[in-house]
């Protein structure tokens, strides 16, 4: 885990930004893939908020991770043209299947499920992205084909 110091290194250089605990929040996301607690305490100090304040914002993007991934990454669509075609009964099913909410990895550390809203795939939905790759009109087969191949 990153040191309060490496964690410094990151985001002091992005402090002349204007609104900088975004950009600062990304920076430190993209260098350890989550947002480690260490990071809350030295962006309050570098910042001059309180550690609820960054913790707010953090909770309020569902861009940050507050734990790190799983290996694999789905991404189920929660819009509209999904839905339409079942989206969320699929995206219920799978989540119960892996016994985790949106957000959530699994306890083997196989996958993490986030929503997505719209892959561009409206004319084919349900959709969903397993790690890079797009997979269009799913069913619970298909689906439940996906959730094996990620091991879940
Ligand atoms: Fe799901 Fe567009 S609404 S791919």
């Amino acid at each position: 885990a990153p040191t309060a110091e490496d964690i410094r290194a990151v985001v002091v250089p992005l402090t002349s930004l204007e609104g900088p605990l975004l950009p600062m929040l990304h920076a430190v996301q993209h260098a350890w893939g989550h947002v480690p607690q260490a990071a809350v305490a030295v962006l309050a100090d570098v910042l001059n908020l309180t550690r609820a304040e960054v913790h707010g914002v953090i909770s309020f993007y569902h861009d940050f991770r507050e734990a790190p991934a799983g290996r694999h990454v789905l991404k189920i669509c929660r819009a509209e043209a999904c839905q339409s075609m079942g989206g969320e009964a699929l995206a219920a099913a799978a989540l119960d299947r892996l016994g985790i909410g949106w957000h959530d990895t699994t306890a083997n550390g196989a996958v993490t499920v986030e929503p997505v809203y719209c892959l561009g795939m409206c004319a084919c939905a349900p959709a969903a992205m397993l790690d890079d790759r797009v997979v269009a009109r799913l069913d619970g087969a298909r689906m439940g084909r996906l959730l094996d191949e990620a091991g879940a």
